[in-house]
């Protein structure tokens, strides 16, 4: 009778020590070689970053996805949608072609691991806006524009419609791309980056209603906003990014001259505005990495991020702008225990965790996501 290998329980690793853990998947690194790429997104722990072959922002892992050669299994150390972007760019048809069909797995180590940003914008909220939006105006002269931070399917709606995936470190160029073709702009689920990024390209805010998937008409607009809107935002925010506020920002500037505000554009408009400097989490890093010795910041930025920049950076002085924990519950869920639990499923035949978008979603995704790495 042929054996049937039973896949590995999760409750036994998660009483393993680090150590033991680190070892396991040191040991399926070293099996694996090549074939697999552990990417990490800038807001994992530390444990989980040491661990990984190379680190990046939403924009430097898409990349790094779509580039990826020799590997067969990416284990994706960040959240859902950046697991559905790899999965989509590594297994588009060409890649595929040059590997004769085989697929790249794509695991996600823990499934639970989403964004509650993300989350705020459903497709079928995002099919209905646009339906009702059609009533008012004309919706062939509106370029759907999403964020990263979505679910595949809102990617393949803005494939569909002519529009493109954005990521923190392109907004401004991709915006252009839109306004290029058309003249009015439709943007989720991040109504922050929409503004901060539109703002500077001389929108004003009343070209920028709101839309508020739960309003009983129109997002809560009246027909008038929208006929004069530039760019349609939706009501959906980040939730470690909305705690920063501009008391904290004064609060450092008062109690630290000098001091420089560096803050990810998903924080709110009042805070965006008050800062020195802005930027994706590898603009940030990179922001500091140039800085002289000496240098003194508040970052507006997730928290193990933050910490991590404090300890690689001991001749500058590094504060977290916020005087409340804020950190990523959602990343957090990615540990050591759900890394080697489902390495060595892959390993021992007993996938677990794959995330694998549909051919057809994969198909018009790729379209806004490929518009997404031409524009930069
Ligand atoms: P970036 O790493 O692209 O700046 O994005 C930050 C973020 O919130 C990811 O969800
Ligand atoms: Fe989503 Fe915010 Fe977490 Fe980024 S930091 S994954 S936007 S909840």
């Amino acid at each position: 009778m042929p054996t049937v290998s039973l896949a590995h329980e999760l409750k036994p690793y998660k009483s393993l020590s680090n150590e033991e853990l680190y070892e396991r998947i040191a040991t399926i690194k070293r099996e694996l070689g090549d074939r697999l790429l552990i990417l990490g997104h800038h807001y994992q722990q530390d444990e989980v970053v040491e661990l990984a072959d190379l680190r990046g922002d939403s924009y430097q892992l898409s990349q790094l996805a779509a580039d990826s050669d020799d590997c067969r299994v990416i284990a994706f150390c960040g959240v859902h949608f950046m697991a559905e972007t790899a999965d989509i760019l590594a297994n588009r048809p060409e890649k595929l072609a040059e590997r004769s069909g085989e697929r790249v797995n794509v695991i996600l180590p823990d499934m639970a691991a989403g964004c509650s940003m993300a989350d705020m914008a459903a497709i079928e909220q995002i099919e209905d806006a646009w339906d009702e939006l059609g009533e008012v105006i004309d919706t062939d002269d509106i370029t759907p524009v999403t964020y990263i931070n979505s679910a595949a399917s809102l990617k393949a709606f803005v494939g569909r419609h002519g529009g493109i995936v954005c990521t923190s470190s392109n907004a401004k160029a991709a915006l252009e791309w839109a306004f290029a073709r058309r003249s009015r702009v439709m943007f989720f689920p991040d109504q922050h980056l929409g503004r901060n990024t539109s703002l500077g390209m001389d929108i004003t805010n009343d070209q920028m209603p709101v839309w508020d998937p739960f309003a009983s008409e129109l997002g809560g607009n009246t027909e008038e906003a929208l006929k004069q809107s530039k760019v349609i935002l939706w009501k959906g925010h980040c939730s470690v990014h909305q705690m920063f506020r501009p008391e904290h920002v004064e609060m450092f500037r008062e109690k630290h001259p000098g001091i420089k505000i560096l803050v990810h554009p998903e924080c709110p408009q009042d805070v965006f505005e008050l800062a020195d400097e802005y930027g994706s989490t590898g603009k940030i890093i990179q922001t500091v990495k140039n800085a002289p010795a000496g240098s003194k910041w508040a970052i507006g930025t997730e928290l193990h991020l933050v910490n991590r920049l404090k300890q690689q950076h001991p001749e500058q002085e590094i504060h977290f702008l916020s005087p409340v924990v804020c950190m990523c519950a959602t990343m957090y869920r990615i540990d050591l225990a759900h890394l080697a639990w489902s390495l060595e499923n892959y390993r021992d035949g007993t996938p677990t965790n794959l995330i694998e978008v549909d051919d057809e979603t994969a198909k018009w995704s790729l379209v806004a996501l490929q518009r997404m790495l031409e524009v930069k």
